[in-house]
């Protein structure tokens, strides 16, 4: 395994070329290297694929605080999005592709950063106080093999930061399926 760490370039560059107020922002250098040595650190430590995702789940929403009420993932099974590890409040099991923010990530195969979810269309609300969010799709050699996804109560949480964060972190756990 790589380890995947952002230069101060790459980490400035960001900071200043995204208008949302994610909560990335307030992340320094130190507390993004932790976070990736964390990853890493679980996920070597363990081959067993369900304590790996389980345990990322974790560290995400940990990582996110306060600004994520949801961290998960859906697993692709026989054409369908299939309720996987996560931390959060009880979830809708089965999301067929296409369908709400993570139907539509798998389907387009572009992440998703939703700023109001109310505004999306098809959004499927699994928790009523979920007011914004973000998918991005795990994929290995071109094909997809389910998304992360957060959800957060308030309104314009994700941006292109945590996007660029949270694809490293799907390339990561590619390997494992
Ligand atoms: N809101 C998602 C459904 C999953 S929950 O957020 C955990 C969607 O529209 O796909």
């Amino acid at each position: 395994l790589q380890l995947y760490h952002f230069t101060r370039e790459s980490y400035d560059f960001l900071f200043h070329h995204d208008t949302i107020k994610t909560v990335i922002k307030m992340k320094t250098q130190e507390d993004m290297q932790l976070f990736w040595a964390q990853a890493k650190a679980l996920i070597e430590s363990e081959t067993d694929f369900t304590a790996n995702l389980a345990n990322i789940s974790a560290l995400i929403k940990e990582f996110y605080g306060d600004a994520c009420s949801w961290a998960g993932f859906y697993l692709l099974k026989e054409n369908e999005l299939v309720l996987g590890p996560f931390q959060g409040k009880v979830a809708c099991t089965r999301i067929p592709i296409g369908k709400g923010v993570c139907g539509t990530a798998v389907k387009t195969r572009q992440t998703q950063i939703v700023k109001n979810v109310h505004e999306f269309p098809g959004h499927i609300a699994c928790d009523g106080g979920s007011n914004s969010e973000i998918v991005v799709n795990i994929t290995k050699n071109n094909q997809c093999y389910g998304v992360i996804d957060l959800d957060s109560y308030q309104f314009e949480t994700f941006g292109t930061q945590d996007a660029l964060i949270l694809e490293t972190l799907a390339e990561i756990i590619s390997e494992l399926f």
